[in-house]
C-alpha cells in the first residue's frame, strides 16, 4: 500500500510537472518581463499615472478594462517608451498565457 501511495504521488508530480511546462504561466510572464517597469513607482507606472491621472490604476495587475488585443500590440509593437518584445523573449504562447493573466477578473 505504501509503495503504491509513492508511485501515486510520484506519478502527480510528473504529470503536474508536464501540465507546467505546456502551459507557461501568465504571472510568471509577467513577473519576468513586465513587473520591473509596471510595479508602482517605476517608469510604466508613473507614464499611466500621467495618462489617466488616476481615473483607472496605475498597476497593471490592478486594472479590470485591459484587453488581450491592447496587450499583444503593445508587446509586439511597443509603446512611446515600452519596448518591443520579441518572440525569442515572449513566445506566442506565453503572450496569450500573459494576456489572460491580465485580462481575468481581479475579484
Ligand atoms: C522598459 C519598461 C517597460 C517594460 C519592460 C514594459 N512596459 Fe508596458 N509600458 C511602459 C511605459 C513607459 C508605458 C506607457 C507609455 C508608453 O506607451 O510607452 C507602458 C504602457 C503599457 C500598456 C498600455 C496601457 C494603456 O492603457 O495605455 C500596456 C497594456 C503595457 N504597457 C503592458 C506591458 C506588458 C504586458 C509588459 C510585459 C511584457 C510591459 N508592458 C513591459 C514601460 C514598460
Amino acid at each position: 500500500m505504501k509503495a503504491l501511495i509513492g508511485a501515486l504521488a510520484v506519478l502527480t508530480l510528473l504529470t503536474s510537472g508536464i501540465a507546467n511546462s505546456a502551459e507557461p504561466s501568465g504571472q510568471a510572464v509577467y513577473e519576468k518581463w513586465c513587473l520591473p517597469c509596471h510595479r508602482a513607482g517605476q517608469v510604466g507606472s508613473v507614464q499611466l499615472q500621467q495618462r489617466y491621472k488616476g481615473a483607472i490604476p496605475a498597476v497593471l495587475t490592478e486594472r479590470t478594462d485591459l484587453q488581450p488585443a491592447l496587450i499583444s500590440v503593445l508587446v509586439r509593437k511597443g509603446g512611446q517608451v515600452m519596448p518591443i518584445f520579441r518572440k525569442t523573449e515572449i513566445s506566442d504562447v506565453e503572450l496569450e498565457a500573459l494576456a489572460t493573466y491580465l485580462t481575468k477578473p481581479t475579484k
